[in-house]
């Protein structure tokens, strides 16, 4: 197993994750509690889930002997709700084309254990995608704000 390239792409991700929770983070405190109570709420829950992601990478990354990365990847601050929730929905696609790549690479080094962590995340982030698709919903039918 090339562990260098492992922990290579787990940096990658671990990158994605901080952006991912600056980012829905930054939404979920943006949305006004009292118009838009569930994208609020949801947003912020999202974004601890990406928190926990970031230390199941990381950890993997240190049980390697490498070092995690504090970078972030590109946050992209939008003040449309509804354009918020879209670029959301495209960061998880992101994330699912990403992790499934880097499953393949897993399997290729035969590195089983970081091909769990991966599993494990990438069921979180379809899951994540379709939570989207719910607020983008409720934004659209105008069931809150
Ligand atoms: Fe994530
Ligand atoms: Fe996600």
């Amino acid at each position: 197993m090339n562990k260098e390239r492992i922990i290579g792409i787990l940096n990658e991700a671990v990158e994605r994750e901080i952006g991912a929770v600056f980012q829905y983070m930054g939404q979920h405190y943006r949305f006004p509690k009292k118009t838009h109570p569930i994208a609020r709420e949801m947003l912020e829950r999202i974004a601890v889930e990406e928190m926990k992601h970031i230390e199941a990478f990381s950890k993997r990354i240190v049980a390697l002997g490498g070092q995690e990365s504090i970078k972030s990847s590109k946050v992209i601050w939008e003040t449309d709700f509804s354009k918020m929730i879209k670029l959301d929905m495209a960061i998880e696609d992101e994330a699912i084309a990403m992790y499934k790549r880097h499953i393949a690479i897993c399997e290729e080094e035969g590195d089983t254990e970081t091909k769990a962590i991966y599993e494990d995340i990438l069921a979180d982030e379809e899951r994540h995608h379709k939570l989207f698709a719910e607020i983008k919903k409720i934004l659209e039918e105008g069931i809150e704000g």
